[in-house]
């Protein structure tokens, strides 16, 4: 039985009860995030909690988040995960419980937060090595998606189409613009520049996506944040994913037709390459701090 955390309290999971009221349930009014840890250290811990407090901040959700870091070393600890390669912890927080009102509750209301923790693992490298496949999928979400809600169903139906298809993930279309992935930020290379859609209202801006223009920058591959019109793909030379789960996950295929060569491109290897020496060294610099 895994314990999970909910409104202050560590406790195994089949204890964990939320009211039928809670507005995350009825509404779908609430916030969340899931944060990445490698052998039990945090990937961009801060970078989760500000991004979360940003869209606390846009929503008027009021929830202090001071004791979020605190929070998640302790569900990975409470649930043995301190040596896992790889775990994450997903917390949401929702407006709270109140009587069903399409305004906020006009008194004050806790909101509810609930978090676990679990292990995930990365494929394996022949899988990875291979290469994944998406297909086009129209964006149906709102204009919002830069305020990382509960609200999926846009993105689940989306990756329930690609799924019916045999494809690895959604490529998602906006006005003849490839967005973004169901549950991952999008990329494609054109003559060794890797190419992302601007931080706008219209995509999630990642913390992966984050790490990625860093370290980019500091391999010296270009850079060029702009929309990527969907009839580019014909001749992208490359095309990959970035996502706290995904990590770097390469496209081979999309809609059917093999992008580039349909081998997995030197620039996503390098960008690979380099996210996860950046995994090594924030795992052997938590690791300094804790001893
Ligand atoms: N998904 N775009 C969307 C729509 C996402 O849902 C996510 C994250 C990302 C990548 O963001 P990040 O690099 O911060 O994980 C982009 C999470 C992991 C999920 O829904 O499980």
């Amino acid at each position: 039985m895994s314990t999970v955390f909910l409104n202050g309290s560590f406790m195994p999971k089949d204890e964990a009860t939320i009211s039928p009221d809670d507005r995350g349930f009825l509404l779908g009014d609430g916030l969340y995030e899931v944060t990445p840890f490698y052998e039990g250290v945090p990937f961009g811990l801060d970078r989760h909690v500000a991004r979360l407090l940003r869209g606390l901040c846009w929503t008027r959700i009021d929830y202090d988040t001071s004791g979020l870091e605190e929070m998640h070393r302790r569900l990975i600890t409470e649930n043995g995960l301190e040596e896992a390669e790889r775990s994450m912890v997903y917390m949401q927080i929702t407006r709270g419980a109140a009587p069903r009102t399409h305004y906020f509750p006009e008194v004050e209301v806790e909101p509810t937060i609930y978090a676990f923790a679990k292990e995930w693992s990365r494929p394996a490298d022949d899988v990875w090595n291979a290469g994944f496949r998406a297909v086009t999928v129209p964006d149906r979400r709102w204009s919002r998606v830069d305020i990382k809600t509960i609200c999926l169903l846009p993105n689940a139906m989306a990756f329930q189409a690609a799924k019916d298809v045999g494809a690895d993930d959604a490529i998602l279309v906006r006005d003849g613009v490839a967005i973004e992935g169901a549950h991952q930020n999008f990329w494609a290379v054109f003559g060794g520049t890797a190419v992302t859609h601007p931080v706008t209202g219209h995509i999630l801006p990642g913390i992966t996506r984050s790490v990625i223009l860093e370290e980019a920058g500091s391999i010296g591959v270009p850079v060029e944040e702009r929309p990527i019109q969907v009839e580019e793909l014909a001749w992208a030379d490359e095309v990959f994913f970035t996502g706290t789960t995904g990590e770097v996950r390469p496209v081979v295929e999309v809609d059917g037709r093999q992008v580039g060569d349909g081998t997995v491109g030197g620039v996503t290897r390098r960008l690979s390459d380099a996210f996860l020496a950046r995994v090594e060294a924030t795992k052997e610099a938590g690791r300094a701090v804790a001893s």
